[in-house]
């Protein structure tokens, strides 16, 4: 029977921001992330601006992508920006990613044109692996350099007058790992070049929207990276510095990732959200180091890789990364982003990945199809999160076992919206029992509560070209008492209630 959870709010303490930047998307050269996801070309027969797909762009406008991380992954640090600029395009080979072909016809100016479209913010990635720090520092004038010099000329023939803004600057891909196999040792080294090269010219970047250069830290647990990225930064001069620290934790209870997206049961379900959990004790123990280093917190912990990697859908090509996504990982989705609130005071920037048609993808196209996913669903419903302040939350969450596992019944976080509205933001684990939840907001009275939920037939329900309905968000009341709110929660589901 279902049990009853109280969520006792601090609402006059005031808590950490919850950065808008925790929404963060990511959009490799992968698969069919860029090509066919976003970019049709401009002789496309599906609908498009300047060869950008519009059902896309109107469907991520609707939910304020913060940032764009671009364009890797391992791509990145193979990446040569030339190749990708201007008329003359090169075809290469994608060689992290089933030896595709990649015609470079969607580069640099074709992705600004993109996240202006959205309304979204640049996170570029240079390419530390195989490139020279001339090549990264070229490629920030192309981007950043005032007209009248010579990179910012180029630009301009290639139709963009205007400087660019970066937002958020990489400084390489997984240098541990895919990135050139670096020790950590080698890698500062080389970041401190970076970091002090990779200049951005565009003056006019500065307060909120002044760049922020995010350094390679942690896979998981390895805590390597983040010690000696860390040390360095402690021990930095006038000459540069770094703003974040990445870190790349995807949900795959085993490698290589073979749990099936699709018609999957209660076995995979609460091993994958267990697995998920992890996220919570992994940001600790990488903040702990951090704090010894940064106590003030300068530097942001940065997820800019993370979500759920599962088999790639059978009858799509081998490295393309296809999989498709259910409830679950709508549910898996929110979890996250509860994890992240509750650490937003280190945690300030995070990209799921990815946003089109690869691994957690918030969109699937297929030709001129498309359809919004479950976890699509979870960032619209997230949107009064963007740069509100977390309410300190306190609660029992019960528990919902499944064979020798036990995981929380259920998840919650308060926040205050950027208009001043109080929000909860609900999980019930169980997906059997409803939960009845009471929210207990002090001496704040309330007169309405009323919001979203997400759930859907089964765990592993999905929305498909035929069935692009099955896991959408309905409407949701709770009943209020002066300065108690309760409400059901119904059985695999994410809720999010204005308490006004
Ligand atoms: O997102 C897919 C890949 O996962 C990225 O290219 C890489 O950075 C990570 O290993």
């Amino acid at each position: 029977h279902a049990q009853d959870v109280t969520v006792t709010l601090d609402s006059d303490a005031e808590g950490h921001k919850l950065d808008k930047h925790l929404f963060g998307q990511f959009a490799e050269h992968l698969g069919e992330g860029i090509y066919g996801g976003v970019w049709v070309g401009e002789d496309s027969e599906i609908p498009n601006v300047r060869g950008i797909r519009t059902d896309v762009v109107e469907a991520l406008k609707a939910i304020r992508v913060p940032n764009v991380r671009y364009p890797g992954g391992c791509f990145a640090d193979e990446y040569h920006w030339r190749d990708g600029i201007g008329d003359d395009r090169k075809v290469t080979v994608n060689a992290n990613w089933g030896g595709a072909l990649e015609p470079n016809t969607f580069g640099t100016d074709e992705f600004y044109d993109f996240i202006e479209q959205i309304g979204a913010e640049a996170f570029i990635s240079v390419n530390v692996g195989s490139g020279t720090i001339r090549e990264a520092a070229d490629w920030m004038a192309y981007m950043t350099a005032d007209q009248q010099s010579s990179a910012g000329q180029e630009r301009a023939a290639n139709g963009h007058p205007e400087q660019y803004e970066v937002r958020f600057l990489g400084l390489g891909n997984e240098n541990w790992g895919c990135g050139g196999n670096m020790r950590p040792e080698h890698y500062v080294d080389l970041m401190k070049r970076h970091a002090r090269f990779d200049r951005n010219y565009n003056l006019s970047q500065t307060g909120e929207r002044a760049m922020e250069r995010v350094a390679v830290g942690p896979s998981d647990d390895d805590t390597r990276y983040t010690e000696a990225v860390m040390k360095t930064w402690s021990e930095r001069d006038w000459s540069w510095s770094i703003e974040g620290l990445s870190l790349h934790s995807y949900t795959v209870p085993q490698w290589p990732p073979s749990l099936p997206s699709t018609e999957f049961g209660e076995d995979d379900y609460a091993l994958i959200l267990d697995t998920t959990l992890k996220m919570d004790e992994r940001i600790a123990t990488h903040s702990a180091i951090m704090d010894k280093y940064d106590p003030e917190k300068e530097v942001a912990l940065v997820v800019d890789e993370w979500g759920v990697w599962l088999a790639e859908d059978p009858g799509t090509r081998e490295g393309f990364l296809q999989q498709q996504n259910s409830l679950r990982d709508g549910i898996l989705a929110a979890l996250n982003f509860n994890i992240f609130a509750r650490h937003g005071d280190r945690v300030r920037a995070a990209n799921i990945a990815q946003m089109v048609n690869v691994l957690q993808a918030l969109i699937l196209t297929d030709g001129p199809k498309m359809v919004l996913t479950p976890t699509y669903y979870i960032h619209q419903m997230y949107l009064p999160m963007q740069d509100a302040t977390l309410v300190p939350a306190s609660f029992e969450a019960g528990e919902y076992t499944y064979g020798d596992m036990t995981l929380p019944g259920v998840d919650a976080i308060a926040f205050r919206s950027k208009d001043g509205v109080l929000h909860t933001a609900l999980v019930n684990l169980d997906p059997h029992e409803a939960r009845e939840i009471a929210i207990d907001a002090g001496a704040r009275g309330m007169t309405r509560a009323s919001g979203q939920v997400l759930t859907g037939p089964n765990v592993n329900s999905l929305n498909t070209f035929e069935a692009p309905q099955t896991v959408v968000p309905k409407p949701i009341r709770g009943r209020v008492d002066g300065s108690r709110m309760t409400v059901t929660l119904p059985p695999k589901s994410v809720a999010i209630i204005a308490l006004q």
